[in-house]
């Protein structure tokens, strides 16, 4: 199944039709009008119980860039015209409650149990992706940066984030200075089902036998010297992969003040 065209006009779908990651930017700076439409599109995204629970850091500093760039083990991160790190944030709300009298150390407080911890993610990912769709529809180009957690404690320490944040991901943004193929998704039949996720997977497995194909034809600009492994060869790979382990949020999490044993 090839990926199917869009049919219903709308310029949004458009916009989310076409996009893929960027990862080469031109170094022209982004208008501050346009910093701010960005801000506000995120700001207007969903928020779970209204909590409001996350912030973004615009990254400036040259040095602080290069630095990014090294953690995420990602060059051209230092030259990104526009870079945000979206960070979970209870510290805001924590201090509106301080105000309120609201006793923090009672057993009912939980503006810092594991839910609230996933709910404040949930709102983190939603504002940047809303920032992304907004800068794409812009013409610009973006790449969410999770290598920027290989190093979860240097980035709180570098970004001096308080008690009760967490960072999420980053956020670049730029004017495209590449056009990627559109990446391949799976078919829908094998990610979107009806009423009860089915029994069995062998149906799905032979749904992605064709996807499997288009992933191994598709040319990544990251790497054009290297043949793209097919989806289920990577996804095999990615299973016993070590720096997800060494990744893992349960220390800085409670380092920032989170309880994620409740
Ligand atoms: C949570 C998340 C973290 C990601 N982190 C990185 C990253 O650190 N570096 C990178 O080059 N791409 C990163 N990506 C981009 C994915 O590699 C990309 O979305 C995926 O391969 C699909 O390609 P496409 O965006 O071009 O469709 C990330 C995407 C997501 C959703």
């Amino acid at each position: 199944m090839t990926m199917q065209a869009n049919t219903i006009g709308s310029d949004t779908i458009t916009t989310l039709m076409q996009r893929r990651s960027i990862r080469k930017f031109k170094p022209d700076p982004i208008d501050e009008g346009i910093v701010k439409q960005l801000e506000m599109a995120a700001q207007q995204a969903p928020s779970s119980e209204y909590l409001n629970d996350w912030s973004a850091v615009r990254i400036t500093d040259p040095g602080l860039k290069d630095t990014l760039a090294a953690i995420a083990k990602q060059p051209y991160v230092a030259q990104v015209p526009l870079l945000y790190v979206f960070v979970s944030d209870e510290s805001r709300n924590i201090a509106i409650i301080h105000n309120k009298g609201v006793d923090t150390s009672s057993s009912e407080f939980t503006l810092t149990a594991s839910y609230r911890f996933a709910q404040a993610q949930n709102d983190t990912v939603l504002a940047l992706s809303a920032m992304e769709t907004a800068a794409n529809a812009l013409g610009l180009g973006c790449v969410i940066l999770g290598s920027l957690l290989n190093d979860i404690d240097g980035l709180i320490d570098l970004l001096k984030l308080p008690k009760y944040t967490y960072p999420v991901l980053g956020l670049a943004i730029g004017k495209p200075d590449q056009s990627p193929m559109l990446k391949p998704r799976m078919p829908r039949s094998a990610q979107f089902f009806e009423n009860a996720y089915p029994a069995g997977t062998g149906e799905m497995l032979a749904d992605l036998k064709d996807f499997d194909q288009r992933v191994h034809e598709y040319y990544d600009l990251r790497d054009s010297d290297r043949p793209v492994d097919a989806y289920s060869d990577q996804t095999a790979s990615k299973a016993v992969d070590q720096h997800v382990l060494q990744k893992a949020i349960g220390p800085a999490a409670a380092r920032q003040g989170f309880r994620l044993d409740r």
